[in-house]
């Protein structure tokens, strides 16, 4: 059976900017009529250059805000009802861009209890989800550490112990490679990767980085907003012209598979990176 962990109709969200004394206050539409349905267990990204609404979403798909219009259910509740906010808190954790905003404690250990400490788990239990958070995001032998010690990676990944330790069954996490160094960010994809993959929890991955949507099962491109493009990559990926109009810069392995397409070498569509390509194309020497 398929379940539905997200589902939106028509939402907006409208935020209200002071002037002032004379003209009072805009409203800003951050989200513009968006209806999307998310799958339990899928891997699904959220592409948009900045100022798009990204976060906006992020917030209103974690019931941070509530929708201005429109209703949103998150794993069947209403994100508006007070009476059901504990379980929708249960359900889906949110990790943000700056992993030094996030923390709550200054050891590792401590800051993964405090969510499960606010929803009151008993003692055992919580230290039980501890270990076995540390344990999935591989940072255990940490978890006596001082957190401004470790690397941006490293906090990135106890962040998401902490969202792991309320075992939920859908991360959302907005730009949670933005501040990372190269390492730091492949350290964070692969265990996100492997929560879902091993776990099934649904991950919902905002970015504008085009090369860390690969591996979803679903791409969802917003602009100004609006929800631009949804489908898997093969097809999000062969709509070279139409990203680059949303701002989005293009892998260059789609580039050069286009242009080989143009110039009558048969290829499949949407390739996404150099391996895909290099295969691709030695799959197509090996017909000649
Ligand atoms: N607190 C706020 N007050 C007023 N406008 C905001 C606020 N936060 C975001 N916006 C506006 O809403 C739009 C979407 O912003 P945001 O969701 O942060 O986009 P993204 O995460 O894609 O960069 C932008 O036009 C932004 O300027
Ligand atoms: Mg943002």
């Amino acid at each position: 059976m398929v379940v539905d962990i997200i589902e939106t109709a028509g939402i907006t969200y409208d935020y209200q900017k002071y002037i002032d004394e004379n003209s009072g206050s805009l409203l800003i539409r951050a989200i513009d009529n968006i209806a999307l349905k998310i799958e339990a267990g899928k891997f699904v990204s959220i592409l948009g250059q900045n100022g798009s609404g990204k976060s906006t979403l992020a917030k209103l798909l974690a019931a941070l805000l509530e929708p201005t219009s429109g209703v949103l259910y998150i794993d069947g509740k209403d994100s508006t009802d007070k009476a059901q906010m504990i379980d929708i808190c249960k359900s889906v954790g949110i990790v943000f861009q700056n992993p030094d905003n996030q923390m709550v404690t200054s050891i590792v250990e401590d800051d993964v209890a405090f969510g499960p400490e606010n929803i009151g788990i008993p003692t055992d239990e919580i230290w039980q989800r501890v270990e076995k958070s540390l344990k999935d995001v591989d940072m255990l032998e940490y978890r006596h550490s001082t957190i401004n010690k470790l690397s941006g990676g490293q906090k990135q990944r106890i962040a998401i112990a902490g969202i792991l330790a309320m075992q939920p069954k859908c991360i959302i996490l907005d730009e949670p490679t933005a501040m990372l160094d190269p390492q730091g960010r492949n350290e964070v994809i692969r265990t996100i990767r492997e929560l879902n993959r091993t776990k099934k929890i649904t991950i919902i991955m905002i970015t504008h980085n085009i090369d860390e949507v690969i591996c979803s099962d679903q791409i969802i491109v917003i602009n100004a907003g609006k929800v631009v493009m949804n489908g898997n990559p093969p097809y999000v990926f062969s709509q070279t012209k139409t990203l680059e109009g949303y701002g989005l810069a293009v892998p260059q392995a789609t580039i050069l598979s286009n242009e080989l397409k143009k110039s009558g070498i048969s290829l499949p569509d949407g390739i996404a990176d150099d391996s895909e390509l290099i295969n691709s194309i030695m799959n197509y020497c090996k017909q000649m």
